[in-house]
Protein backbone atom coordinates (compact mmCIF):
# COMPACT_ATOMS: atom_id res chain seq x y z
CA UNK A 1 0.00 0.00 0.00
CA UNK A 2 1.41 3.06 -0.84
CA UNK A 3 2.28 5.95 1.97
CA UNK A 4 0.99 9.26 1.77
CA UNK A 5 4.50 10.78 0.61
CA UNK A 6 4.52 8.09 -2.07
CA UNK A 7 1.02 9.14 -3.57
CA UNK A 8 2.23 13.25 -2.64
CA UNK A 9 5.58 12.02 -4.71
CA UNK A 10 4.85 9.49 -6.75
CA UNK A 11 7.65 7.25 -7.55
CA UNK A 12 7.24 6.16 -11.49
CA UNK A 13 9.77 6.23 -13.38
CA UNK A 14 9.69 8.80 -15.74
CA UNK A 15 7.64 11.33 -13.75
CA UNK A 16 9.64 12.03 -10.55
CA UNK A 17 12.38 10.53 -8.99
CA UNK A 18 13.38 11.17 -5.84
CA UNK A 19 17.23 10.53 -5.63
CA UNK A 20 18.08 10.07 -1.48
CA UNK A 21 21.64 10.15 -1.72
CA UNK A 22 21.64 13.77 -3.46
CA UNK A 23 23.29 17.26 -1.93
CA UNK A 24 21.71 19.15 1.03
CA UNK A 25 20.21 22.01 -1.01
CA UNK A 26 18.43 19.30 -3.38
CA UNK A 27 17.27 17.44 0.14
CA UNK A 28 16.23 20.81 1.31
CA UNK A 29 13.84 22.06 -1.48
CA UNK A 30 12.35 18.63 -1.67
CA UNK A 31 11.67 19.18 1.99
CA UNK A 32 10.40 22.76 1.43
CA UNK A 33 8.44 21.56 -1.48
CA UNK A 34 7.16 18.68 0.40
CA UNK A 35 6.08 20.86 3.70
CA UNK A 36 4.04 23.44 1.54
CA UNK A 37 2.40 20.56 -0.31
CA UNK A 38 1.39 18.32 2.74
CA UNK A 39 0.66 22.39 4.72
CA UNK A 40 -2.07 22.61 1.86
CA UNK A 41 -3.36 19.10 1.92
CA UNK A 42 -3.99 19.52 6.08
CA UNK A 43 -5.60 22.87 5.37
CA UNK A 44 -8.17 20.91 2.77
CA UNK A 45 -8.57 18.05 5.30
CA UNK A 46 -9.13 20.21 7.86
CA UNK A 47 -11.66 22.35 6.09
CA UNK A 48 -13.23 18.88 4.57
CA UNK A 49 -13.69 17.64 8.38
CA UNK A 50 -15.16 20.68 9.82
CA UNK A 51 -17.74 21.18 7.58
CA UNK A 52 -18.46 17.76 7.31
CA UNK A 53 -18.87 18.05 11.24
CA UNK A 54 -21.17 21.23 10.81
CA UNK A 55 -23.19 19.60 8.24
CA UNK A 56 -23.94 16.54 10.73
CA UNK A 57 -24.60 18.98 13.29
CA UNK A 58 -26.93 20.16 10.79
CA UNK A 59 -28.44 17.29 10.48
CA UNK A 60 -28.93 16.18 13.90
CA UNK A 61 -30.50 19.13 14.74
CA UNK A 62 -32.78 19.34 12.38
CA UNK A 63 -33.82 15.88 13.07
CA UNK A 64 -33.49 15.62 16.74
CA UNK A 65 -37.04 14.80 16.81
CA UNK A 66 -37.36 12.52 13.61
CA UNK A 67 -36.63 8.92 13.13
CA UNK A 68 -35.60 7.47 10.14
CA UNK A 69 -37.95 4.22 10.60
CA UNK A 70 -40.06 4.84 7.46
CA UNK A 71 -39.93 4.11 3.88
CA UNK A 72 -39.74 1.35 1.61
CA UNK A 73 -42.17 -0.08 -0.66
CA UNK A 74 -43.03 -2.54 2.03
CA UNK A 75 -44.26 0.40 4.22
CA UNK A 76 -45.69 2.56 1.43
CA UNK A 77 -48.17 -0.86 0.59
CA UNK A 78 -48.85 -0.55 4.39
CA UNK A 79 -49.74 2.97 4.44
CA UNK A 80 -52.28 2.41 1.26
CA UNK A 81 -54.07 -0.24 3.21
CA UNK A 82 -54.36 1.14 6.36
CA UNK A 83 -56.42 4.39 4.49
CA UNK A 84 -58.19 2.01 2.28
CA UNK A 85 -62.07 2.78 2.94
CA UNK A 86 -64.32 -0.26 3.75
CA UNK A 87 -67.73 2.10 3.12
CA UNK A 88 -69.46 3.45 0.39
CA UNK A 89 -68.08 7.60 0.55
CA UNK A 90 -65.83 6.77 3.27
CA UNK A 91 -62.86 8.95 4.20
CA UNK A 92 -59.68 8.33 4.13
CA UNK A 93 -58.35 10.28 7.10
CA UNK A 94 -54.87 10.78 8.34
CA UNK A 95 -55.11 11.24 12.47
CA UNK A 96 -51.51 13.17 14.10
CA UNK A 97 -51.21 11.98 17.70
CA UNK A 98 -53.20 8.96 16.78
CA UNK A 99 -50.83 7.03 19.51
CA UNK A 100 -52.34 10.07 21.83
CA UNK A 101 -54.95 9.49 24.23
CA UNK A 102 -57.77 11.30 21.89
CA UNK A 103 -56.23 10.53 19.16
CA UNK A 104 -55.66 6.52 19.75
CA UNK A 105 -59.85 6.59 20.45
CA UNK A 106 -60.87 8.65 17.26
CA UNK A 107 -58.86 6.53 14.91
CA UNK A 108 -60.65 3.05 16.54
CA UNK A 109 -63.91 4.54 16.11
CA UNK A 110 -63.39 5.73 12.26
CA UNK A 111 -61.76 2.48 11.64
CA UNK A 112 -64.98 0.78 12.81
CA UNK A 113 -67.65 2.49 10.71
CA UNK A 114 -65.48 1.81 7.65
CA UNK A 115 -63.12 5.18 7.40
CA UNK A 116 -59.37 4.37 6.17
CA UNK A 117 -57.16 5.61 8.85
CA UNK A 118 -53.48 6.64 9.04
CA UNK A 119 -51.67 7.38 12.05
CA UNK A 120 -48.70 9.57 13.19
CA UNK A 121 -47.20 10.01 16.01
CA UNK A 122 -43.48 10.96 17.27
CA UNK A 123 -43.75 8.84 20.24
CA UNK A 124 -41.91 11.64 22.44
CA UNK A 125 -41.47 10.82 26.36
CA UNK A 126 -43.58 13.81 27.79
CA UNK A 127 -45.38 10.89 29.08
CA UNK A 128 -44.51 7.19 29.57
CA UNK A 129 -44.28 5.97 25.91
CA UNK A 130 -44.74 2.57 26.48
CA UNK A 131 -48.42 3.71 26.96
CA UNK A 132 -48.80 5.54 23.53
CA UNK A 133 -47.11 2.22 22.45
CA UNK A 134 -49.71 -0.02 23.43
CA UNK A 135 -52.08 2.15 21.96
CA UNK A 136 -50.22 1.90 18.82
CA UNK A 137 -50.70 -1.99 19.34
CA UNK A 138 -54.17 -1.63 19.77
CA UNK A 139 -55.04 0.28 16.46
CA UNK A 140 -52.73 -2.35 14.45
CA UNK A 141 -54.89 -5.13 15.84
CA UNK A 142 -57.58 -2.98 14.33
CA UNK A 143 -55.24 -2.73 10.84
CA UNK A 144 -54.24 1.17 11.91
CA UNK A 145 -50.68 1.90 10.66
CA UNK A 146 -49.17 4.32 13.19
CA UNK A 147 -45.96 6.16 11.44
CA UNK A 148 -43.56 6.91 14.05
CA UNK A 149 -42.38 10.66 12.75
CA UNK A 150 -43.04 14.01 13.69
CA UNK A 151 -44.92 16.77 12.27
CA UNK A 152 -41.92 18.73 11.10
CA UNK A 153 -40.20 15.79 9.21
CA UNK A 154 -41.10 17.82 5.64
CA UNK A 155 -40.26 14.79 3.78
CA UNK A 156 -42.09 12.48 5.54
CA UNK A 157 -45.31 14.93 5.68
CA UNK A 158 -44.91 15.41 1.86
CA UNK A 159 -44.65 11.09 1.25
CA UNK A 160 -47.69 10.56 2.86
CA UNK A 161 -49.67 12.39 0.52
CA UNK A 162 -47.83 11.52 -1.92
CA UNK A 163 -48.95 7.51 -1.35
CA UNK A 164 -53.07 8.87 -0.03
CA UNK A 165 -55.54 10.87 -0.94
CA UNK A 166 -56.18 12.21 2.41
CA UNK A 167 -59.89 13.76 2.36
CA UNK A 168 -59.54 14.99 5.83
CA UNK A 169 -56.97 15.24 8.50
CA UNK A 170 -57.64 14.78 11.98
CA UNK A 171 -54.95 16.89 13.66
CA UNK A 172 -54.24 15.60 17.33
CA UNK A 173 -50.53 15.84 17.96
CA UNK A 174 -49.54 18.90 20.16
CA UNK A 175 -47.57 19.23 23.36
CA UNK A 176 -50.21 19.20 25.29
CA UNK A 177 -50.53 20.16 29.27
CA UNK A 178 -50.21 24.11 31.24
CA UNK A 179 -47.65 22.97 33.89
CA UNK A 180 -44.84 21.62 31.50
CA UNK A 181 -44.54 25.10 29.78
CA UNK A 182 -42.92 26.39 32.09
CA UNK A 183 -40.35 23.41 32.41
CA UNK A 184 -39.82 23.27 28.20
CA UNK A 185 -41.46 25.77 26.59
CA UNK A 186 -39.87 24.89 23.16
CA UNK A 187 -41.92 21.86 22.93
CA UNK A 188 -44.97 23.94 22.82
CA UNK A 189 -43.24 26.02 19.77
CA UNK A 190 -41.82 23.15 18.20
CA UNK A 191 -45.50 21.03 17.75
CA UNK A 192 -48.18 23.28 18.46
CA UNK A 193 -46.86 25.88 16.17
CA UNK A 194 -43.74 24.67 13.91
CA UNK A 195 -45.47 21.75 13.85
CA UNK A 196 -48.64 23.12 12.74
CA UNK A 197 -47.34 25.01 10.20
CA UNK A 198 -45.76 22.27 8.60
CA UNK A 199 -49.17 20.40 8.02
CA UNK A 200 -50.87 23.63 6.93
CA UNK A 201 -48.09 23.81 4.03
CA UNK A 202 -48.33 20.05 3.23
CA UNK A 203 -52.14 20.49 3.03
CA UNK A 204 -52.02 23.53 0.96
CA UNK A 205 -50.07 21.84 -1.63
CA UNK A 206 -52.00 18.45 -1.20
CA UNK A 207 -54.00 17.67 -4.31
CA UNK A 208 -57.00 17.42 -3.23
CA UNK A 209 -56.70 19.54 -0.59
CA UNK A 210 -58.06 17.77 2.49
CA UNK A 211 -60.31 19.21 5.09
CA UNK A 212 -58.63 20.47 8.51
CA UNK A 213 -60.05 19.12 11.84
CA UNK A 214 -57.65 19.93 14.90
CA UNK A 215 -57.75 20.32 18.50
CA UNK A 216 -57.67 23.48 19.58
CA UNK A 217 -58.49 23.82 23.28
CA UNK A 218 -60.81 25.64 26.10
CA UNK A 219 -57.82 27.10 27.56
CA UNK A 220 -57.75 29.69 25.02
CA UNK A 221 -60.72 31.23 27.01
CA UNK A 222 -58.04 31.92 29.46
CA UNK A 223 -58.86 34.59 32.11
CA UNK A 224 -61.98 35.25 30.64
CA UNK A 225 -64.61 34.94 33.42
CA UNK A 226 -68.24 35.04 31.96
CA UNK A 227 -69.56 31.53 32.07
CA UNK A 228 -70.29 29.77 30.11
CA UNK A 229 -67.85 30.22 28.00
CA UNK A 230 -69.22 30.68 24.63
CA UNK A 231 -67.14 30.84 21.29
CA UNK A 232 -68.40 34.34 21.19
CA UNK A 233 -66.08 35.23 23.91
CA UNK A 234 -63.20 36.87 24.23
CA UNK A 235 -59.68 34.91 23.79
CA UNK A 236 -57.25 37.32 23.79
CA UNK A 237 -55.91 36.70 27.72
CA UNK A 238 -54.28 33.60 27.57
CA UNK A 239 -53.28 32.17 31.06
CA UNK A 240 -50.70 29.79 30.06
CA UNK A 241 -48.16 29.41 26.94
CA UNK A 242 -49.66 25.80 26.34
CA UNK A 243 -53.06 28.28 25.68
CA UNK A 244 -51.12 30.93 24.11
CA UNK A 245 -49.75 28.13 21.33
CA UNK A 246 -53.45 27.14 20.59
CA UNK A 247 -54.95 30.47 20.13
CA UNK A 248 -51.78 31.31 17.82
CA UNK A 249 -53.01 27.74 15.91
CA UNK A 250 -56.34 29.63 15.49
CA UNK A 251 -54.89 32.52 14.14
CA UNK A 252 -52.53 30.14 11.79
CA UNK A 253 -55.35 28.44 10.43
CA UNK A 254 -57.13 31.41 9.63
CA UNK A 255 -55.14 32.40 7.87
CA UNK A 256 -54.48 29.41 6.03
CA UNK A 257 -57.94 29.10 5.45
CA UNK A 258 -58.35 32.91 4.07
CA UNK A 259 -54.97 32.65 1.27
CA UNK A 260 -55.55 29.33 0.54
CA UNK A 261 -59.09 28.12 0.75
CA UNK A 262 -58.10 25.23 3.37
CA UNK A 263 -61.15 24.07 5.31
CA UNK A 264 -60.86 24.02 9.00
CA UNK A 265 -62.31 23.10 11.81
CA UNK A 266 -61.19 24.30 15.12
CA UNK A 267 -61.81 22.30 18.42
CA UNK A 268 -62.04 23.67 21.51
CA UNK A 269 -61.92 20.50 24.10
CA UNK A 270 -62.95 20.94 27.70
CA UNK A 271 -60.95 18.46 30.28
CA UNK A 272 -61.12 15.01 28.47
CA UNK A 273 -60.65 12.00 30.48
CA UNK A 274 -61.43 8.16 30.28
CA UNK A 275 -59.80 4.87 29.42
CA UNK A 276 -56.24 4.92 27.94
CA UNK A 277 -56.18 8.80 29.22
CA UNK A 278 -53.40 11.04 29.76
CA UNK A 279 -51.20 10.21 33.00
CA UNK A 280 -49.93 14.08 33.23
CA UNK A 281 -53.59 15.10 34.43
CA UNK A 282 -55.47 15.44 37.94
CA UNK A 283 -58.04 12.59 37.90
CA UNK A 284 -54.98 10.25 36.31
CA UNK A 285 -52.34 10.92 38.86
CA UNK A 286 -54.94 11.26 41.56
CA UNK A 287 -55.85 7.78 40.68
CA UNK A 288 -52.11 6.10 40.93
CA UNK A 289 -51.44 8.03 43.96
CA UNK A 290 -54.31 7.17 45.67
CA UNK A 291 -53.94 3.60 45.06
CA UNK A 292 -50.40 4.03 45.90
CA UNK A 293 -51.23 5.38 49.15
CA UNK A 294 -49.61 8.71 48.26
CA UNK A 295 -50.63 12.43 49.70
CA UNK A 296 -52.65 14.32 46.60
CA UNK A 297 -52.86 17.40 46.59
CA UNK A 298 -55.80 19.52 45.82
CA UNK A 299 -55.30 23.41 44.57
CA UNK A 300 -57.78 25.93 45.37
CA UNK A 301 -58.62 29.03 44.14
CA UNK A 302 -58.97 32.67 45.08
CA UNK A 303 -61.13 33.00 48.67
CA UNK A 304 -60.47 29.81 49.07
CA UNK A 305 -63.04 28.86 46.14
CA UNK A 306 -62.70 25.13 44.91
CA UNK A 307 -61.47 24.37 41.30
CA UNK A 308 -63.64 23.04 38.95
CA UNK A 309 -63.87 21.16 35.46
CA UNK A 310 -66.01 20.59 32.62
CA UNK A 311 -64.94 16.98 32.30
CA UNK A 312 -66.02 15.37 29.36
CA UNK A 313 -65.81 11.87 28.26
CA UNK A 314 -63.62 10.55 25.55
CA UNK A 315 -66.49 8.69 23.72
CA UNK A 316 -68.20 11.68 23.74
CA UNK A 317 -65.26 13.91 22.23
CA UNK A 318 -65.19 10.92 19.75
CA UNK A 319 -68.78 11.50 18.59
CA UNK A 320 -68.19 15.32 18.12
CA UNK A 321 -65.05 14.81 16.67
CA UNK A 322 -66.28 12.50 13.81
CA UNK A 323 -69.48 14.55 13.78
CA UNK A 324 -67.15 17.25 12.42
CA UNK A 325 -65.36 15.33 10.26
CA UNK A 326 -68.55 14.88 8.31
CA UNK A 327 -69.52 18.59 7.93
CA UNK A 328 -66.16 19.69 7.50
CA UNK A 329 -66.98 20.38 3.99
CA UNK A 330 -64.22 20.82 1.15
CA UNK A 331 -61.16 22.72 0.97
CA UNK A 332 -61.78 25.59 -2.24
CA UNK A 333 -58.02 25.61 -3.34
CA UNK A 334 -56.07 28.40 -3.56
CA UNK A 335 -58.33 31.43 -5.23
CA UNK A 336 -60.95 28.76 -5.16
CA UNK A 337 -63.66 30.91 -5.54
CA UNK A 338 -66.01 28.69 -7.56
CA UNK A 339 -67.02 26.61 -4.55
CA UNK A 340 -67.54 29.47 -2.51
CA UNK A 341 -65.56 30.28 0.66
CA UNK A 342 -64.34 26.89 2.18
CA UNK A 343 -65.48 27.01 5.71
CA UNK A 344 -63.50 28.42 8.87
CA UNK A 345 -65.53 27.00 12.63
CA UNK A 346 -64.50 27.15 16.20
CA UNK A 347 -66.65 24.53 18.25
CA UNK A 348 -66.50 24.09 22.52
CA UNK A 349 -66.31 20.13 22.57
CA UNK A 350 -67.61 20.23 26.83
CA UNK A 351 -69.92 18.46 28.73
CA UNK A 352 -71.39 21.90 29.77
CA UNK A 353 -71.90 20.43 33.82
CA UNK A 354 -68.47 21.76 35.97
CA UNK A 355 -67.81 19.36 38.63
CA UNK A 356 -65.88 20.84 41.51
CA UNK A 357 -62.16 18.88 42.03
CA UNK A 358 -62.74 17.70 45.93
CA UNK A 359 -66.20 16.05 44.17
CA UNK A 360 -64.06 14.74 41.24
CA UNK A 361 -62.04 13.03 44.51
CA UNK A 362 -65.05 11.58 46.06
CA UNK A 363 -65.98 9.95 43.11
CA UNK A 364 -62.52 8.07 42.75
CA UNK A 365 -62.69 7.13 46.19
CA UNK A 366 -65.87 5.54 45.87
CA UNK A 367 -64.81 3.40 42.78
CA UNK A 368 -61.71 2.53 44.07
CA UNK A 369 -62.87 1.96 47.05
CA UNK A 370 -59.58 3.72 48.78
CA UNK A 371 -59.54 7.17 50.70
CA UNK A 372 -57.32 10.10 49.60
CA UNK A 373 -54.90 11.45 51.81
CA UNK A 374 -55.44 15.25 50.98
CA UNK A 375 -53.76 17.94 51.04
CA UNK A 376 -55.45 21.28 50.36
CA UNK A 377 -53.03 24.04 48.98
CA UNK A 378 -53.38 27.83 47.30
CA UNK A 379 -53.33 27.16 43.46
CA UNK A 380 -49.77 28.73 42.19
CA UNK A 381 -49.71 30.69 39.01
CA UNK A 382 -48.58 27.83 37.12
CA UNK A 383 -51.38 28.48 33.71
CA UNK A 384 -54.03 26.90 35.44
CA UNK A 385 -57.45 28.29 35.19
CA UNK A 386 -59.83 28.01 38.16
CA UNK A 387 -63.25 27.44 36.64
CA UNK A 388 -64.30 26.29 32.85
CA UNK A 389 -68.05 25.64 31.72
CA UNK A 390 -68.39 24.95 27.85
CA UNK A 391 -71.74 26.53 25.99
CA UNK A 392 -71.83 24.13 23.08
CA UNK A 393 -75.15 24.93 21.22
CA UNK A 394 -72.90 25.96 18.30
CA UNK A 395 -71.72 22.54 17.98
CA UNK A 396 -75.23 20.83 18.76
CA UNK A 397 -76.91 22.94 16.02
CA UNK A 398 -74.27 22.23 13.34
CA UNK A 399 -73.84 18.55 13.86
CA UNK A 400 -76.00 17.26 16.44
CA UNK A 401 -73.32 16.89 19.18
CA UNK A 402 -74.57 16.22 22.31
CA UNK A 403 -72.74 14.45 25.31
CA UNK A 404 -74.67 11.84 27.57
CA UNK A 405 -71.75 10.36 30.07
CA UNK A 406 -71.62 12.38 33.20
CA UNK A 407 -68.72 12.04 35.38
CA UNK A 408 -69.43 9.08 37.75
CA UNK A 409 -70.27 7.10 34.94
CA UNK A 410 -66.80 7.60 33.02
CA UNK A 411 -64.77 7.17 35.82
CA UNK A 412 -66.35 4.09 36.55
CA UNK A 413 -65.11 2.99 33.42
CA UNK A 414 -62.07 5.17 33.52
CA UNK A 415 -61.48 3.18 37.04
CA UNK A 416 -62.39 -0.37 35.54
CA UNK A 417 -59.30 0.18 32.40
CA UNK A 418 -57.21 1.39 34.72
CA UNK A 419 -56.90 -1.55 37.02
CA UNK A 420 -56.84 -3.97 34.27
CA UNK A 421 -54.25 -1.90 32.45
CA UNK A 422 -51.94 -1.51 35.43
CA UNK A 423 -52.21 -5.07 36.91
CA UNK A 424 -54.41 -4.72 39.75
CA UNK A 425 -56.45 -7.70 41.05
CA UNK A 426 -59.47 -5.94 42.18
CA UNK A 427 -59.10 -7.64 45.44
CA UNK A 428 -56.04 -6.20 46.32
CA UNK A 429 -57.86 -2.93 45.92
CA UNK A 430 -61.39 -4.03 47.27
N1 LIG B 1 -57.02 15.78 26.78
C1 LIG B 1 -57.54 16.96 27.00
O1 LIG B 1 -58.19 17.20 28.01
C2 LIG B 1 -57.37 18.07 25.99
C3 LIG B 1 -58.02 19.31 26.24
C4 LIG B 1 -57.89 20.33 25.31
C5 LIG B 1 -57.15 20.13 24.16
N2 LIG B 1 -56.51 18.95 23.95
C6 LIG B 1 -55.74 18.78 22.71
O2 LIG B 1 -56.16 17.59 22.08
C7 LIG B 1 -55.07 16.99 21.40
C8 LIG B 1 -54.89 15.55 21.84
O3 LIG B 1 -54.65 15.56 23.24
P1 LIG B 1 -54.38 14.24 24.08
O4 LIG B 1 -54.97 14.45 25.40
O5 LIG B 1 -54.75 13.05 23.28
O6 LIG B 1 -52.79 14.34 24.23
P2 LIG B 1 -51.65 13.26 24.00
O7 LIG B 1 -50.41 13.89 24.49
O8 LIG B 1 -52.06 11.96 24.59
O9 LIG B 1 -51.61 13.11 22.42
C9 LIG B 1 -50.84 13.93 21.59
C10 LIG B 1 -49.92 13.02 20.77
O10 LIG B 1 -49.21 13.83 19.85
C11 LIG B 1 -47.89 13.33 19.73
N3 LIG B 1 -47.05 14.44 19.28
C12 LIG B 1 -46.70 15.56 19.98
N4 LIG B 1 -45.92 16.35 19.23
C13 LIG B 1 -45.77 15.73 18.03
C14 LIG B 1 -45.06 16.04 16.84
N5 LIG B 1 -44.34 17.15 16.74
N6 LIG B 1 -45.12 15.17 15.81
C15 LIG B 1 -45.84 14.03 15.90
N7 LIG B 1 -46.52 13.67 17.01
C16 LIG B 1 -46.49 14.51 18.06
C17 LIG B 1 -47.54 12.83 21.12
O11 LIG B 1 -46.54 11.84 21.10
C18 LIG B 1 -48.87 12.30 21.61
O12 LIG B 1 -48.98 10.90 21.44
C19 LIG B 1 -53.86 17.87 21.68
O13 LIG B 1 -53.75 18.80 20.62
C20 LIG B 1 -54.26 18.60 22.94
O14 LIG B 1 -53.60 19.84 23.06
C21 LIG B 1 -56.62 17.91 24.83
Amino acid sequence: MPSLEDELFPSTPGKFKIDRGHNINRQFHRCFASTSTMFIWALFLIALTASYLSFQSFVDSGNRYFTASWGGIQWEKQIRNSAKTNRPGGMSVLVTGAAGFIGSHVSLALKKRGDGVVGLDNFNNYYDPSLKKARQSLLHSQAILVVEGDLNDVKLMAKLFDLVAFTQVMHLAAQAGVRYAMENPSSYVHSNIAGLVTLLETCKSANPQPAIVWASSSSVYGLNDKVPFSELDRTDQPASLYAATKKAGEEITHTYNHIYGLAITGLRFFTVYGPWGRPDMAYFSFTRNILQGKTITIYRGKNKADLARDFTYIDDIVKGCLGSLDTSGRSTGSGGKKRGPAPYRNFNLGNTTPVKVPTLVNILEKHLRVKAKRKIMEMPGNGDVPYTHANISLARREFGYKPTTDLQTGLKKFVRWYLSYYGYNRKDVW
